[in-house]
């Protein structure tokens, strides 16, 4: 595949979007950051611009349809979008209690909602022209319901299985679509979490796995590879057996 020149990122203003932003930056690419934080959001602006590319910036909120869908097809009649990202996301953040009622509601709408809000417009316009990427930020949460998160693990399920789903409906419309999992990366999202995080890994980090995942169109970018073999241990046990080991796990 050639490379992406026109990138769509939802999230960049922090953690793993700001990083893929300022990893993806260079002369010659066109970058469409998006997030909520202007401050933060133009910050990473400004250090992509200075490694040559070309940004824009929208501050927006990817529960808002209607304006993720103007974003979207706005940035695309401006140039073809090579590659989108919805890294977008939340989780509860929440050490001592399980996510609470209104906390479940803003999970899904972010991390489901959200989500479909951004990839649906770009769907049918690289169907038309039958070219372009999708990554959808799911997580190796989302291979199983943990305590603590439940709704964060049944969002990012939902993230994944929908994007591998579409992965075979888009590929004979030559739209590949990729599912990112990654364990703990370090971000404002994990640093509330007050118990150690194995195989915690830099937000550059994850960011040039993620890329060299979507170079190679893997279906699914999980990683690192030590926590992802444990998630699919963990997962193949018989029930009785992940209750009572997950039971013992710190809550998020
Ligand atoms: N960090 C990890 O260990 C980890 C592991 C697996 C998966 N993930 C997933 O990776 C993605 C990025 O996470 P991260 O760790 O980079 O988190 P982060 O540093 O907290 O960044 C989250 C990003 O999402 C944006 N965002 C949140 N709610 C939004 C909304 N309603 N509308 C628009 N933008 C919104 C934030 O924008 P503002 O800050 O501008 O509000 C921010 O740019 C998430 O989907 C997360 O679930 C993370």
């Amino acid at each position: 595949m050639r490379d992406s020149r026109h990138i769509l990122i939802t999230g960049a203003s922090s953690g793993i979007g700001a990083a893929l932003a300022t990893d993806y930056a260079a002369p010659g690419v066109r970058l469409a950051l998006h997030g909520r934080n202007e401050e933060r959001l133009s910050h990473v602006a400004e250090q992509a611009r200075q490694r040559g590319a070309d940004v824009l910036t929208h501050i927006g909120d990817v529960t808002d349809a209607k304006d993720m869908a103007a974003w979207v097809v706005g940035q695309d009649a401006e140039a073809p979008i090579d590659l989108l990202i919805a890294s977008a996301g939340i989780s509860g953040g929440t050490a001592l209690f399980c996510e609470s009622a209104d906390q479940v509601k803003a999970i899904f709408a972010v991390n489901v909602t959200g989500v479909f809000n951004t990839v649906q417009p770009a769907l049918s316009l690289m169907m038309q022209r039958k070219r372009g990427q999708i990554a959808l930020l799911s997580s190796l949460a989302g291979f199983r319901g943990f305590p603590g998160a439940p709704a964060y693990c049944a969002s990012k399920a939902a993230v994944r299985v929908y994007g591998e789903g579409l992965r075979g409906e888009m590929a004979r419309h030559n739209v590949q679509i990729n599912v990112v999992c990654p364990g703990f990366v370090k971000t404002p999202m994990t640093d509330v979490n007050p118990f150690p995080m194995p195989f915690l890994i830099s937000a550059e980090r994850a960011a040039s796995l993620i890329r060299k995942g979507l170079a190679a169109n893997c279906a699914r970018i999980a990683f690192p590879l030590p926590m992802y073999i444990g998630v699919r241990f963990l997962t193949a046990l018989p029930q009785p057996l992940i209750d009572a080991i997950t039971s013992r796990m710190p809550k998020k």
